[in-house]
């Protein structure tokens, strides 16, 4: 296994099955796919609102993922039930906002002390590894480990919005920070990860990171999954319209003679 892990997000299946409710794609199809072609771990968000993720497919996942199961969730009474009865490897505590389109930012973890030092207890005492997502700052993961917490994910989406502002630098500023803050994370013993917002092009500089161990990437992949299955997919479909075309053509022969 490698040392430098990927987890496969694969909440975007979910969203294209939600979106007309029918059975497919499974994120359960999707995942041994992601771990057959190189992924160390499955990354899920079951949240509050099920747009995406249902608890059903946690439930299927925890049986089937062989490397790690990662649940992304917000740090409520209710979600931590489901963390401790289903029992992911990792659970990534989340903030979480109705509305948003995604995960718009960190943990403020002095703002919901009370309630992350909870879930933490709660989940440790289940023997599930506990991480946070939190803004990429020295103050967070300072909280962060002060709080307990054995893993923190670096939100990467200020670094990815601000890589194309070329003239102002503030991609650069954004990767200073990335670095100061994964540093600081290895220092004190966390096991730091990454993620939220990385593409193909993007990247390359987070993985430069020595201290980033794991990233979690999601919409990309699914987004590049698309595209580069859309050949065999339409072909597969061809077949299938062709064979069904052939039984016409037999069974009318055979009507007539
Ligand atoms: N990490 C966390 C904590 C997230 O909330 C998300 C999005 O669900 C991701 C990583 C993956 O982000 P993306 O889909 O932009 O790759």
């Amino acid at each position: 296994m490698s040392t430098f892990r990927l987890h496969v997000n694969i909440d975007h299946v979910a969203t294209l099955r939600q979106a007309r409710g029918t059975p497919y794609p499974d994120p359960l199809w999707a995942a041994p796919l992601c771990e057959l072609a190189g992924a160390d771990g499955i990354t899920v968000h079951l949240r509050e609102d099920r747009r995406h993720i249902q608890d059903r497919d946690v439930r299927l996942l925890r049986e089937t993922v062989r490397g790690v199961l990662n649940l992304e969730m917000a740090a409520t009474d209710e979600m931590v039930k489901i963390a401790c009865a289903i029992k992911p490897d990792v659970v990534t505590l989340v903030p979480e906002k109705r509305a948003e389109q995604t995960t718009e930012g960190g943990l403020n973890i002095k703002a919901s002390r009370k309630s992350v030092e909870k879930a933490i207890a709660a989940l440790k005492k289940a023997r599930i590894q506990v991480s946070l997502f939190i803004d990429p700052t020295e103050e967070a993961v300072k909280l962060s480990h002060d709080v307990g917490a054995p893993r923190i994910e670096l939100h990467t989406g200020d670094y990815c919005e601000k890589q194309h502002d070329v003239r102002a630098q503030a991609g650069e500023r954004e990767l200073e920070r990335l670095r100061n803050s994964a540093q600081l994370g290895s220092e004190l013993g966390l096991h730091v990860a990454a993620g939220h917002g990385l593409d193909y092009i993007n990247v390359a500089p987070v993985a430069a990171i020595a201290a980033v161990t794991e990233l979690n990437i999601g919409h990309a992949i699914v987004s590049r999954a698309v595209l580069v299955g859309m050949e065999c997919a339409v072909r597969e479909m061809r077949d299938a319209m062709d064979r069904g075309r052939s039984q016409l053509v037999h069974a009318t022969h055979g009507a007539r003679g």
